[in-house]
Formats: structure tokens, C-alpha cells, sequence
């Protein structure tokens, strides 16, 4: 007031100056009580009470006390008129804040949305993940279940034994059964057997002398009479020792006869790492396993030419899971052959056929019956099957031609 611009003063200046000054003289005390009405209201029930709302019977006393003062004034009401019904008095300001507001709810709701949205997600997460679990669940069991199956079919296929008989090759022509001598060789085989342990009997001859025959007519008589008395398992198995190759061959099909496992004997077999002998061990080793659920079995260990290249590769007696079965050795190595003993026994066939025997071999192959020619041919080729046999066989081709039916 002191500083004279009136732009500076507001209104509660504007009172006190009309109120107070000594200027304004002769001022009407209406109009000064009524104008300290309005100032008294504006300041205690308008600008600085707290709250931001009135109750209505406070409003309208407010307002009757406005228009009282106003009507005293002589001054117009018509606005008071248009306020006096108005239920609120909003500010840019409130405007403004009551928009923020409205924002703000909306981006809680949609936040709330988004919430929810992922929540569901999640369930539907979870509930795949429990689906899985229960999938890896049940292909465990099934895992299980085909394990056990396994193991049980593998049981089966381990104690399931059955018998076999595989003899040397027959000739293409008849074989004469050779009785006398396959029956002392069967005897020296009881015999052998009385001892416990794995016995060898050896059969020696020069070639064609008979002795593969020989062992085939005497394993097959031996394989019939086990069968025949007994229910248990046995076995006849050949294995040709003529050189490390086919005795390799032979051995791989004798663990195939006794069920070893396929994949043991074809990596065996076909293994570039191994040399001949050592996949023979191996095979070997194999076979040990299963040989010990036979209670009888013969190996005929056919053609050997030299008892020194098959000594490692023969069942060997030291060995307990070879115990129960018999080696019968045909060999033209007849110096080689280890002394008679309560485990081998020693036949020498070279003497050839019963003379008898030999005759009627020439006469069954050739077709043709001349005793007395029978009798010298067979002297004459020594009794050697082989020799007979050819020379039999040879007469009756020359018979069978239309030109010369009466070769004798
Ligand atoms: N019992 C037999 N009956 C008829 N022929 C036989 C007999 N034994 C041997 N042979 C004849 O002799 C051939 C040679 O016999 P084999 O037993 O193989 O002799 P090795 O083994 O001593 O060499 C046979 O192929 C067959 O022709
Ligand atoms: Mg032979």
C-alpha cells in the first residue's frame, strides 16, 4: 500500500484499504458491514476451510449469506441465482488431475489384464509340464517292462539246451558199417569215460585209410544210444582241423549250434584286429560257457595233418568246463600222438578193411558180383576204403556204358 501501485494488492488489500482508509469518509456502515460480511466469509468458509466439499444445508447457508450481503449492497444476484444450483465448481487444475486419474485407472487395469494374461499362461505352462512328466513317467515303465521282458527272454534262450549232431561230409556213395571196428572204438571210449575229465581217443591211418568215416559212423552210434536212454541234452559237433581256417570256421558254427550270442560270434569272426588264433581263444571262451550245460557231448576233430598246428586250438583238458565230453582226433600224424593213458586211447586204422567187409564194398559200388575177383582186388589195393571205392566206382561207370556192359 505504502509502495502506491494498486495492480500489486488483492483483494484482501482491496478490503482493508476500502474498510480502513481514512480517505473513503462518510462510508455507509451497510455497506462497511456487509462488505466485512463478504470478507469474513470469503476468508473463514470459502478460501482456507480444508475440505474440498460442503454439505448442502451448509452450502446454502453460505449462499444466503453471499446474496443477504449482495441484496444489502444493491447489488445484482442474478449470478448467485445461477451458482446457487450448481452441485460442484471444477478448476482446470481439477480437470486436469481428474483426467491423471482416469488415465492411471485405465493403465491399472490394463496392467491387472496383463497380470492375469500371463497367470494364465503360466497355468497352461504348468499344465504342459505335468503332461510331460507323466509321458516320461509311463515311458519309463514302458522301459521297465521291455527290460524285464528281455531279461526273461534271455534267460530262456541261455538254459534252453537242445541237441545236435553235426558229422564229417558222407561220400556221395553208399558206407558200409564197418562194425567190428566201430565197435572197439566205442568200447575204448566207455572206457575213457570211466576216468573223469576230458579223454581223447585218436584215430591215425594214412589218407583214404577211413578215418573220417570212421569217426562219423562211431559218433552217430554213440549220439542214438545217449538219446535213446537218456532225456538230457547231448551233442556230436565236427570240427575240421585241416588248416587254422576252417577250424575257425568250424568253431564259429559250433557257438552258433550252442546258441551263443549272434553279435558275439559274428564280431569274433569277422574282427580285422584278431589274428586266426586269437579269434579261435575267443570263440573258444565262448563256447566254454554253454558247453558245461550238456551233460554228454563228442567233438570230432577231423584231418589233422600235424598234431603241432592244432595243440593250442583244441579243447584243453585243464580246463573244468570241459570235463564231461569226449575228443575223438583223426590224424594222419601218427608220431605225433601222445602215449596211451588213462585219458587217450590210440586206434591205428591203416590196416584197412575187414577183407570181408572190403569185398562187399566193391560189390555194392560196382553193381557187379565176382567173389574170387572181389577177394584179390581188395588184397591188391590193400584194404583201403578210398581205393576200393574208386576202383568200384570206376567199373560200374564202365558197365553202365552200352559198349562194354560185361567190364569186369
Ligand atoms: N565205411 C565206408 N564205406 C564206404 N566207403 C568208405 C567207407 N569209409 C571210407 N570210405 C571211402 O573212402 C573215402 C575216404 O574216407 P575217409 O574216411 O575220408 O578217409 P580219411 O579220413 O582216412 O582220409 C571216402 O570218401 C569213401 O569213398
Ligand atoms: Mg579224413
Amino acid at each position: 500500500m505504502t509502495r502506491g501501485n494498486r495492480a500489486e494488492w488483492d483483494c484482501t488489500m482491496l478490503f482493508y484499504a476500502i474498510l480502513f482508509s481514512d480517505c473513503i469518509h462518510s462510508l455507509n456502515p451497510v455497506v462497511w458491514s456487509n462488505v466485512d460480511k463478504l470478507r469474513l466469509f470469503r476468508n473463514e468458509e470459502f478460501a482456507h476451510i480444508a475440505r474440498g466439499h460442503l454439505s448442502d444445508v451448509e452450502f446454502q447457508n453460505a449462499i444466503s449469506k453471499v446474496e443477504n450481503a449482495f441484496l444489502a449492497l444493491g447489488l445484482s444476484t442474478v449470478k448467485i441465482q445461477d451458482v446457487k444450483t450448481q452441485t460442484c465448481f471444477p478448476t482446470e487444475q481439477l480437470i486436469h488431475v481428474l483426467k491423471k486419474v482416469d488415465d492411471l485407472k485405465q493403465k491399472g487395469q490394463e496392467k491387472e489384464k496383463e497380470v492375469q494374461e500371463k497367470d494364465k499362461n503360466l497355468q497352461e505352462k504348468e499344465g504342459a509340464i505335468q503332461e510331460k512328466n507323466k509321458r516320461v513317467h509311463e515311458t519309463a515303465k514302458e522301459l521297465r517292462e521291455k527290460e524285464e521282458e528281455r531279461k526273461t527272454l534271455e534267460e530262456q534262450l541261455n538254459s534252453n539246451v537242445s541237441s545236435f549232431c553235426i558229422l564229417p561230409p558222407k561220400p556221395s556213395h553208399d558206407v558200409t558199417n564197418r562194425d567190428a571196428d566201430v565197435c572197439e572204438i566205442i568200447q575204448k571210449l566207455k572206457e575213457l569215460k570211466k576216468s573223469a575229465g576230458l579223454s581223447y581217443l585218436f584215430i591215425s591211418g594214412n589218407p583214404g585209410s577211413g578215418k573220417s568215416q570212421m569217426a562219423s559212423l562211431v559218433a552217430k552210434r554213440c549220439f542214438d544210444a545217449v538219446k535213446e536212454s537218456t532225456s538230457t541234452a547231448s551233442f556230436v559237433m565236427t570240427l575240421n582241423a585241416e588248416n587254422s581256417k576252417t577250424l575257425l570256421e568250424s568253431y564259429a558254427t559250433f557257438a552258433r549250434h550252442l546258441k551263443c550270442p549272434e553279435y558275439a560270434v559274428t564280431n569274433t569272426f569277422t574282427s580285422t584286429d584278431l589274428s586266426t588264433d586269437e579269434k579261435i581263444r575267443s570263440l573258444k571262451t565262448l563256447i566254454s560257457t554253454k558247453i558245461e550245460l550238456y551233460s554228454s557231448w563228442l567233438i570230432i576233430v577231423d584231418n589233422v595233418t600235424s598234431m603241432s598246428h592244432v595243440d593250442g586250438n583244441l579243447p584243453d583238458s585243464g580246463n573244468g568246463q570241459w570235463a564231461k565230453g569226449q575228443l575223438l582226433i583223426t590224424t594222419q600224424d601218427t608220431a605225433s600222438i601222445p602215449p596211451s593213458g588213462l585219458f587217450i586211447q590210440h586206434i591205428p586204422v591203416s590196416k584197412g578193411m575187414e577183407p570181408h567187409e572190403a569185398g562187399c564194398l566193391l560189390e555194392m559200388l560196382s553193381g557187379f558180383n565176382d567173389p574170387k575177383m572181389e577177394k584179390e582186388v581188395a588184397r591188391v589195393l590193400d584194404y583201403q576204403p578210398l581205393a576200393l571205392a574208386s576202383a568200384a566206382t570206376y567199373v560200374r561207370e564202365v558197365r553202365n556204358n552200352k559198349l562194354t556192359p560185361n567190364f569186369s
